[in-house]
């Protein structure tokens, strides 16, 4: 066994209380992409999943079912697996947190935080929220309703264990500060040093059994158990070894990523990392929080009804063309909107016609002229050679991205070698080289092309880990295995013999097209992205608010609104309600203020594509020039909805 430390890679552990979407497939595809990338740079990989199990909502789910929460867990889990078993996800390691082997470490790190004095008792009064687990302060909820999920909160006093995290706020700040990569990407970590300059609290870590016995219980008080995060967060470590057997765990630990969903940072970057500073232990190296895959209406859950199933997709796709979908179309870090229309014109584009092509259309003539065999020549063209340059740079570009986890730039520059090398074909145009009997051209295209197809393979293969293997097979090189670091020009061995080609990615229909827009009613409609509330006359909150009476067509058409896509936002300053924006409206970018900072953070808001008053006369807001308003509408509980189209539309269109 080597002793090199290995490249740990973590997903959240997701609540088996419910079935897995396209959102938990998506982080758990980031890690296993990662984790093919490493392997293929030559590195040891540790790659750990698994499942959170204790806690209410695993309690209550079970309880609906009329299961016990194990026999619920145990079943559920079967079908975690074997998700990941149709997505080929590569994990090295699968826990749950109902194993012996997690509950052990989860009772020896209270021991140990409980003897140092890092864990204390004291009665408690707070704004609970049943559904997050989770106490509130006063201040936080003015409405009596949970901020994250807004459902009503309860107030309930009792006696309870604390862990004393307010006592590392300031090594936690400073850590984040001198390692810069820590949180990424930086708009998250802006964010929660955004929330460390608020005074830390300490975080209470149990939970009455009376209340909740459905969880560890803690080895120094039997009457409560563990709350749930502190319990969950653990399964990074207890999985690797600490404190059992620490050979192990000094190989693995820390992880190199723990990579997440944007909703668990805070409990990531501050609980945990302030709970292994408790325990002695080191920090991780980078924890990376990735968007969110949202629908017309938010975030995906079962009671808005807007679940994707990965099962379904794969099933009518495929499982490469789906792998691949989810990380070329999402900018690794924002959200991105998922519709089937956008699915399959991607794949059309960049699948059919892009990468299947080209050995659909080169092969065949390769058969035909040359045997089918490449034969290895030295670039004289002055485009072949270009292509070769391209190439080693594309390989750079992609590795620098891998390694950052910027898998859709590390795809973007994949795509342009691959249509860079279908326009040297239609420059170079082999058929009629072919019809010359120029042969010492056209083997050299030939290798041009063969080349890159291997080339562009490898670089594919950790996000279509079947079909790039295929397109290897196709181009001779069967089987072959490069590391990604060796991976260089001139490699394709002369005289390798391509095959027949297969058809790799037929097109799609674009008949289903058709059908999903009569389905979605034509036209893109501007929506409210929450659920708003019919409009009141006394709405004041809004940021446009209706006069009364009525207005003629003509009036209407005064005022133009257009489609605007968020580019940055910030707080302005000295104004609690203000964002200062600066929006793209396709011919220029504006810069305006809206009243939206109690309902938006600014870091939710760049990518969003919102509905904008384009012809309203310039003011000063605060000394800022807001030339522009954009819309939005109460909701039931209280909030704010941007209005924004239901599916992507054209930046800058006017909306009528
Ligand atoms: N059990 C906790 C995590 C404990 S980690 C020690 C939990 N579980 S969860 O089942 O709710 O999973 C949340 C994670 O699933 C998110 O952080 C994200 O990784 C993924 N996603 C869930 N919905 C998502 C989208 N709609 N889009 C992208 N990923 C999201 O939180």
């Amino acid at each position: 066994m080597s002793s090199e430390k290995s490249f740990y890679i973590t997903t959240p552990l997701y609540y088996a209380n419910d079935e897995l979407h396209i959102g938990h497939a998506f982080s758990t595809l980031a890690a296993d992409i990662a984790s093919r990338f490493q392997r293929s740079m030559g590195r040891n990989v540790h790659f750990l999943t698994g499942s959170d199990e204790h806690g209410q909502k695993v309690e209550q789910a079970a309880k609906a079912k009329g299961l016990s929460p194990i026999e619920h867990t145990d079943r559920l889990i079967e079908k975690f697996k074997s998700l990941w078993t149709l997505l080929d996800i590569t994990y090295d390691d699968f826990i749950r947190t109902t194993e012996d082997r997690h509950k052990k470490v989860v009772c020896h790190a209270l021991n140990e935080l409980w003897k140092k004095g890092d864990i204390y008792e004291a009665e408690y009064s707070g704004w609970y929220c049943t559904p997050c687990e989770r106490f509130w302060t006063e201040k936080e909820v003015p409405e009596k309703v949970c901020p994250d999920c807004k459902r009503a909160v309860q107030e309930i006093s009792e006696k309870n264990y604390f862990f004393k995290m307010s006592k590392y706020q300031q090594q936690l700040i400073d850590h984040i500060n001198n390692h810069p990569g820590f949180i990424r990407p930086e708009n998250r970590r802006n964010e929660v040093l955004g929330f460390l300059r608020q005074p830390l609290g300490d975080l209470c870590i149990s939970r009455p059994k009376a209340r909740l016995s459905w969880g560890i219980e803690l080895p120094f008080a039997p009457d409560y158990v563990t709350y749930v995060w502190f319990d969950a967060l653990t399964n990074y470590i207890s999985a690797v070894g600490y404190p059992f057997d620490m050979e192990k765990f000094n190989r693995i630990w820390p992880a190199s990523c723990h990579l997440i969903g944007k909703d668990i940072l805070t409990t990531h970057a501050v609980y945990w990392s302030t709970m292994l500073m408790a325990l002695g232990l080191s920090l991780p190296e980078c924890i990376f929080a990735h968007g969110w895959w949202v629908t017309g209406e938010g975030k995906m859950s079962k009671s808005v009804g807007n679940i994707i199933n990965p099962r379904e997709l794969v099933a009518r796709y495929g499982l490469d063309p789906f792998r691949f979908y989810l990380f070329r179309e999402m900018v690794f870090g924002m959200d991105a909107t998922y519709t089937e229309e956008n699915f399959i014109l991607r794949y059309n584009a960049d699948l059919a016609n892009d990468y299947g092509n080209l050995c659909q259309r080169m092969l065949p003539m390769l058969i035909k002229n040359r045997d089918g065999q490449f034969r290895k020549t030295a670039p004289t063209l002055p485009q072949s050679k270009e292509i070769a340059e391209m190439a080693a740079a594309v390989k750079t570009d992609y590795i620098n991205a891998m390694e950052n986890f910027l898998y859709h730039d590390a795809l973007k520059r994949i795509w342009d070698l691959i249509q860079r090398l279908n326009k040297y074909v239609d420059e170079t145009a082999p058929w009629k080289l072919a019809k010359e009997q120029n042969w010492a051209v056209l083997d050299e295209v030939f290798y041009t092309i063969g080349e890159s197809i291997r080339f562009v393979s490898h670089l594919v293969e950790p996000f279509m880990p079947h079909l790039a293997p295929e397109f290897l097979r196709q181009i001779g090189c069967d089987g072959q295995k490069v590391s990604i670091s060796d991976l260089a020009w001139g490699q394709l061995a002369d005289g390798t013999r391509c095959t027949e080609p297969a058809p790799m990615f037929p097109r799609l229909e674009t008949e289903r097209i058709q059908n999903l827009k009569k389905g979605s009613k034509g036209e893109a409609a501007p929506k409210a992205e929450k659920p708003a509330k019919v409009a009141k006359t006394e709405e004041k909150t809004a940021v446009i608010s209706a006069e009364d009476g009525l207005v003629s067509f003509d009036d209407f058409l005064k005022t133009e609104l257009c489609i605007a896509r968020i580019e940055t936002a910030e707080k302005v300053e000295n104004a609690d309600k203000l964002l200062k924006l600066t929006v793209n409206i396709g011919e220029e970018t504006r810069t305006l203020v809206a009243g939206i900072a109690a309902f938006y953070k600014p870091e939710e808001l760049p990518g969003r594509q919102v509905v904008m008053v384009k012809n309203l006369k310039p003011a000063k807001i605060r000394g800022i020039l807001s030339h522009g308003m954009i819309l939005a509408a109460g909701t039931e509980d209280g909030g704010l909805a941007l209005v924004s189209p239901d599916k992507p539309a054209k930046t800058g269109i006017r909306v009528k």
